[in-house]
């Protein structure tokens, strides 16, 4: 369809890109999360070589999912909000093009550097620093088009979403800047600018508020936008939106030494974590009832509505992770915890149930109107995504707990006699029926991402530029 877009109309090219995109890199970063889920059950799918050997392939997934298919939906979904609830169009279309292109630009420099072995070796900051430097760039000018189009709003007041999507745009680039600050002895080769200790609560102060800005704020910013928009009702409790927003920013920040129990971190630090994490429970959840109420006088809709499904499972799933993980920064949970597969299935249960499906809910949500359609391709095939997201996301975190539990009770078992009772080889074989589980319930959601492919392929043929033009244009009197 026609590219051109009236300066009098938001711009929703780029929202169309980043949202296309959102569902090419899910299915490569999800098939990727299938394949590695597959080499633990089957090692030689590693194949002998480096570049395909899971310690190479696993941060390639975590920066596919998280940065090229969250990062993608949340550059998409900030872009319609921010123009839709401002009523003007983004301040600068070059801009924006530049954090597209720039965008993609870093994930694949990803997708060839990893696999390569090109790495700081600092989880989910792997991306060596030329890559590093890129991704600022591309992430100053997100904020410049970000705030200037706020500055720039037609209406008086600043929309809730965007403050989420505000306080997460400017969290990451903070985090980002300080834990990359390091010295370049190559083109692909540098070294942390902190030692030991320091470097460790740098790196999980950055990791662990990446989870709280990056999958958690953004998405929240996504959520208060798009389930009142499907649900059509007025979101629960403002007041209660702006309570939640400062108190999870305000905690989030002090909860990173969590990761670090029982290490050389100061013992005070890590009972500050576990304290601060405990009581962030109570924010995430007042955003997870906000959500969820919202539907009052609506619940009905759920029955024909499978994009609301999605948005309101990943409520759930928000809930239930954010239940989850301050009980696993209790210390002594975490004695249990910490090293097994409960990790992998918490982070899974946020991950598949809240970031994905909400997404996924959003991106459904957007596709036929940036499109001039009236709604997508095929109801049918939604419904049947949602169900195979859904049991693929159940069966994924409740085989990781099973896993988890039996994995930390044989480590620690000990016999009389001070020895231990069992080997890690008979652990590990436990475990073995629950990574098959896994990667099945893997390829469930994986295979529903390919649904979507479809369908949104359906919709995007169909297009009709003549009802999409009308559907961009900017009306400043009435609801966004
Ligand atoms: C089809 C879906 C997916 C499958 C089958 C899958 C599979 C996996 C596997 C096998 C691992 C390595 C676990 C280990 O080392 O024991 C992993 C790690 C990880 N995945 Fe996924 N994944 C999927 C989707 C996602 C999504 C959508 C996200 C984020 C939005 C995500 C985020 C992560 C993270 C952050 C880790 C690292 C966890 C840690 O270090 O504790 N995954 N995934
Ligand atoms: C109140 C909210 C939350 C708290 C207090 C919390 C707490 C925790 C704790 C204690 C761990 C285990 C640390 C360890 O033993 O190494 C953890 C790991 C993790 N959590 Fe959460 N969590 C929360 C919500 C979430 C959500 C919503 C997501 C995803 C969207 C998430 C993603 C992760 C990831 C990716 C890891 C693994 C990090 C790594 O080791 O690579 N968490 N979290």
């Amino acid at each position: 369809m026609s590219t051109a877009i009236s300066p009098t109309a938001y711009n929703y090219k780029v929202v169309r890109q980043f949202a296309i995109m959102t569902v090419v890199w899910g299915i490569l970063g999800m098939g990727l999360g299938v394949f590695i889920a597959s080499q633990l059950v089957w090692p030689q799918l590693n194949l002998d070589l480096p570049w395909t050997s899971f310690g190479r392939l696993r941060p390639l997934h975590t920066n596919l999912v998280i940065f090229a298919f969250g990062g993608c939906a949340l550059f998409g979904t900030s872009y319609y909000v921010v123009q839709r609830t401002c009523q003007t169009r983004l301040i600068s279309d070059s801009m924006a093009a530049f954090t597209f292109w720039g965008w993609q630009a870093v994930i694949v420099g990803a997708l060839i550097t990893l696999p390569m072995g090109f790495t700081t070796t600092k989880e989910y900051a792997e991306l060596e620093w030329p890559l590093a430097i890129l991704l600022a760039i591309v992430w100053v000018t997100y904020a410049l088009v970000f705030f200037g189009t706020i500055v720039k709003r037609k209406t008086k007041h600043i929309y809730v979403g965007n403050w989420f999507y505000g306080a997460f745009i400017v969290v990451t680039a903070m985090l980002h800047i300080v834990n990359h600050i390091s010295l370049p002895v190559s083109l692909f080769k540098s070294y942390s600018a902190y030692a030991g200790a320091t470097d460790a609560m740098i790196q999980w102060w950055y990791g662990h508020n990446a989870v709280g800005f990056f999958l958690t704020t953004g998405f929240l910013g996504m959520m208060y936008y798009f389930v009142p928009k499907q649900a059509e009702r007025p979101i629960y409790s403002y007041r209660l939106s702006i309570v939640h927003f400062w108190a999870l920013i305000t905690l989030y920040i002090w909860a990173g030494p969590h990761h670090l129990h029982y290490t050389a971190l100061p013992d005070w630090a890590q009972s500050l974590g576990m304290v601060m994490s405990i009581i962030l429970l109570a924010p995430s959840w007042g955003g997870m009832i906000n959500g969820m109420m919202t539907l009052s006088g609506a619940w009905h809709k759920l029955r024909t509505d499978p994009i609301l499904r999605f948005l309101v499972v990943s409520l759930a799933f928000y809930g239930m992770s954010t239940f989850e993980g301050p009980m696993m920064a209790i210390k002594t949970v975490n004695s249990l915890s910490h090293y097994t597969d409960w990790t992998i299935g918490h982070v899974h249960a946020g991950a598949l149930g809240w970031v994905a499906m909400i997404s996924i809910g959003a991106v459904y949500h957007m596709i036929p109107k940036l499109y001039g359609r009236d709604q997508m391709h095929s109801v049918g095939l939604i419904n049947a995504h949602f169900w195979l997201a859904t049991i693929g996301t159940v069966l994924y975190i409740a085989s990781m707990w099973v896993n988890g539990i039996t994995q930390g009770l044989m480590w620690r078992a000990i016999n009389d006699d001070g020895t231990l009772t069992y080997s890690f080889v008979e652990a590990l074989q436990a475990s073995h029926p629950g990574f098959i589980v896994r990667a099945l319930g893997g390829a469930f959601f994986a295979s529903g991402m390919l649904l979507m492919a479809y369908n949104v392929f359906r919709t995007v043929r169909a297009a009709n530029p003549v009802q999409a033009e009308e559907a961009a244009k900017i009306v400043v009197v009435g609801a966004h």
